[in-house]
């Protein structure tokens, strides 16, 4: 912990190391953020106090466009404890900052499942509620108990239970900005931005089930014979079907799925059926359809194409990855990512009608 802020901030800071694009860009400022106190002795200095700040945790979900601006506040909460229990669940608490594949395999290790379908997902535990992670038929919200975060503008501690953060499809109340909501017209609280994340809390069932029902997990069933795996094979089942088809950020960058599953009427589904009746879709329980966006890129023809050094994964088409090398060098830019990100948007709805929405938040 610091006192002084100027030990806490490091100026003209390289990120290349500190998002998973590996996109070469530099924070002007950046803090590193071990405790809540670091973030109110910032707030009491006159430098940085009304400064505009960009949280960053994993860098897993992240393009830079340019250097950053804003002071960055990396996020290096600590800590993973059992903190209580409830007839149904134990509550499990972790430091922002803590490393999210980490923390599922001590849950496990712990006695504690629940959280195995989301084992590999890159990034930190504070990033985790912000887009609401989510993989073979498990979202965060449905292990969500409550989080501690800070007001970046008073310092002031709050708690937000699942309600308050506004779960939807890799969304949540810090992906949006208060500003743009008023646009919009209506009164919501968006927390992008204004808010850092401290700590997670998660509710994870005393009445253990394996949740199944995905393709892949099927497959893995099936080939090990047994029909009600442990939490540990379906960790480990998840591990394996990742390392298949999604590239290691360590070895290759990238930030996961570039885009979102587009959702549709039954109409708009019929359509598109009748453009190409291959097209991958699920159909949810409200009624709506989900189109598998991955498959609609591969249609287009995108797979293994290049922009610049920004590519399109060869085993998943939901995937941009950079071509260059891990530190950096001869790397993709921001900009490369993004043209090609465009490009793939155009082509996806100009033969399906269909406008992708990006994942990743652009900086
Ligand atoms: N497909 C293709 N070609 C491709 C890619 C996919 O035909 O190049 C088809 C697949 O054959 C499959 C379907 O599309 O039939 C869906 O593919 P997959 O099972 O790989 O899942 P996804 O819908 O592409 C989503 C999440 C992933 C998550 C997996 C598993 C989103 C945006 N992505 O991917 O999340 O791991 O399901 O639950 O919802 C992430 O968000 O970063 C992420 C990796």
């Amino acid at each position: 912990m610091f006192d002084n802020p100027a030990m806490l901030v490091q100026k003209n800071v390289p990120l290349q190391a500190l998002n998973t694009f590996h996109i070469i860009a530099r924070a002007q400022a950046l803090a590193r953020i071990a405790h809540e106190a670091d973030v109110q002795s910032l707030l009491a200095a006159p430098e940085w106090a009304d400064q505009p700040k960009f949280v960053l945790g994993g860098g897993s979900n992240i393009v830079l466009t340019g250097d950053v601006k804003p002071l960055v506040l990396k996020v290096e909460v600590k800590g993973r404890q059992l903190v209580g229990e409830t007839a149904k669940a134990f509550i499990v608490q972790a430091g922002a900052g803590e490393n999210w594949h980490e923390f599922v395999a001590w849950t496990l290790a712990q006695g504690y499942p629940g959280l195995e379908n989301l084992a590999l997902i890159p990034g930190t535990v504070g990033a985790s509620p912000v887009q609401n992670i989510g993989a073979y038929g498990v979202e965060l919200q449905d292990r969500f108990d409550s989080l501690d975060a800070i007001d970046l503008r008073t310092g002031q501690l709050f708690t937000l239970n699942a309600a308050q953060c506004a779960f939807g499809y890799r969304d949540s109340v810090f992906k949006h900005s208060s500003e743009a909501n008023k646009n919009k017209g209506y009164k919501a609280i968006g927390l992008k931005n204004s808010a850092l994340i401290l700590r997670v809390r998660f509710a994870l069932p005393k009445r253990w089930k394996p949740v199944l029902g995905y393709a892949d997990l099927d497959k893995k069933m099936a080939q090990c014979g047994c029909n009600q795996p442990t939490a540990q094979q379906l960790f480990d089942w998840v591990c394996e079907i990742r390392r298949a088809k999604l590239p290691n950020p360590d070895l290759i960058g990238n930030a996961g799925s570039f885009f979102k599953n587009p959702t549709v009427s039954t109409e708009q589904c019929e359509d598109i059926i009748a453009r190409d009746p291959k097209v991958v879709h699920y159909l949810l329980a409200d009624g709506s359809v989900k189109l598998a966006a991955g498959w609609l890129i591969d249609a287009c023809g995108w797979r293994g194409k290049s922009v610049g050094q920004a590519g399109v994964y060869e085993k998943q088409a939901l995937v941009l990855v950079n071509r260059g090398a891990v530190d950096g060098s001869n790397g993709a830019t921001g900009g490369e990512v993004m043209t090609l990100a465009k490009a793939i948007q155009t082509s996806v709805y100009e033969r399906f009608g269909l406008l992708l929405e990006t994942e990743p938040v652009v900086v």
